[in-house]
């Protein structure tokens, strides 16, 4: 396996690379796919109550005839229908059809009510009880981070969150923070350059380094984030995509190529940030121009 397991603190293991199902909606689709990556070789499965197709993970799981042990599965607590957190875990255990989730996440800071102490708890009796196996969180920032470990009992073992070259700048202090914690930091949207913002600085390192690695730039964005120390949660919805995801784990980036890619990422960032003051400015000048010719209009003299 090109992707190696990675030890949790709380002594259990989660596969570096996960099959995510956010985007895959219900019925016999999301079970066709899920079928289809398990039968490519991923063994971790990363799923929320959100998403609303847990039913479909289960379904795929039982149909693939792996067991259970053999698959790492995560989902998330998200809210949903206003329940609470124990209420959430045993509707997804049900929809799983399994006795245990491999690791349950509070899906958004947010989520934590009435305060994240208080929502830590429960997540810890969840993990006492036996129903979940580990306990993490998912977007959660440094000082979220910090809060939860100064009431903790029970660390989380991971936090998952938005992680790609353009927001390196804003994310690795929380890779960091995690680090220096034991705190394993899951990455999702990692392929934000190729699927959301294409066109952008990070294109040509990526594009260079994969002509050199007889590589394609999506496995070169998830070998990055391999190199940068955090689990890759990712999905495709094709069969040589996922095939390809798998071998990016043998892939060796150099310094240089990770420090070309990270450059290429602050330019990125810089630039956005240029974007969103530029277009800030042209909006506040526009309403500025509006509410004065307004006045003149009115005969209120503003000036
Ligand atoms: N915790 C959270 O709040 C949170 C938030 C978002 C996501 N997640 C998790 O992370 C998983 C992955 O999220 P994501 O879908 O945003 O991840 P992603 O890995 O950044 O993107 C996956 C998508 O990239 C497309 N893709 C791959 N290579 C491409 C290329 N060269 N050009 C254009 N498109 C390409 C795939 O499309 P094809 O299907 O066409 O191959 C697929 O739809 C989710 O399913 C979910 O489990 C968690």
């Amino acid at each position: 396996m090109p992707w190696d397991s990675v030890k949790l603190n709380d002594g259990t293991s989660i596969p570096s690379i996960a099959f995510g199902t956010w985007t895959l909606g219900n019925g016999q689709t999301p079970i066709d796919q899920i079928d289809q990556a398990l039968s490519i070789g991923f063994n971790h499965l990363d799923t929320a109550q959100s998403y609303r197709n847990e039913l479909e993970v289960g379904i795929a799981l039982r149909e693939s005839g792996l067991s259970r042990d053999d698959v790492f599965i995560t989902t998330k607590y998200s809210g949903l229908n206003g329940l609470d957190i124990e209420t959430s875990i045993h509707n997804s255990i049900a929809n799983l059809g399994v006795k245990y989730v491999d690791l349950y996440l509070i899906h958004h800071p947010r989520l934590a009510t009435p305060d994240i102490p208080t929502a830590w708890a429960k997540m810890e009796k969840l993990k006492e009880e036996g129903v979940v196996k580990s306990i993490g969180v998912s977007n959660f920032n440094v000082q979220q981070l910090q809060i939860l470990l100064d009431h903790a009992k029970v660390k989380p073992v991971a936090n998952q969150i938005f992680f790609h070259p353009y927001i390196l700048e804003t994310q690795a202090p929380i890779v960091e923070f995690g680090n220096h914690h034991g705190i394993i930091s899951e990455a999702y949207s990692i392929l934000t350059p190729l699927t959301h913002q294409p066109g952008g600085p990070v294109d040509a390192p990526l594009k260079s380094i994969a002509a050199r690695l007889n590589a394609k730039p999506e496995q070169i964005l998830l070998a990055w984030a391999k190199a940068k120390g955090v689990v890759a949660v990712t999905s495709s919805t094709k069969k040589d995509r996922l095939e390809g995801y798998l071998t990016a784990g043998d892939l060796e980036l150099t310094t240089e190529d990770i420090a070309a890619i990270d450059a290429a990422g602050l330019v990125g960032a810089r630039q956005r940030t240029t974007r969103q003051v530029v277009q800030r400015f042209a909006v506040a000048s526009l309403v500025g121009a509006a509410v004065l010719g307004l006045c003149g209009y009115m005969g209120i003299n503003v000036l």
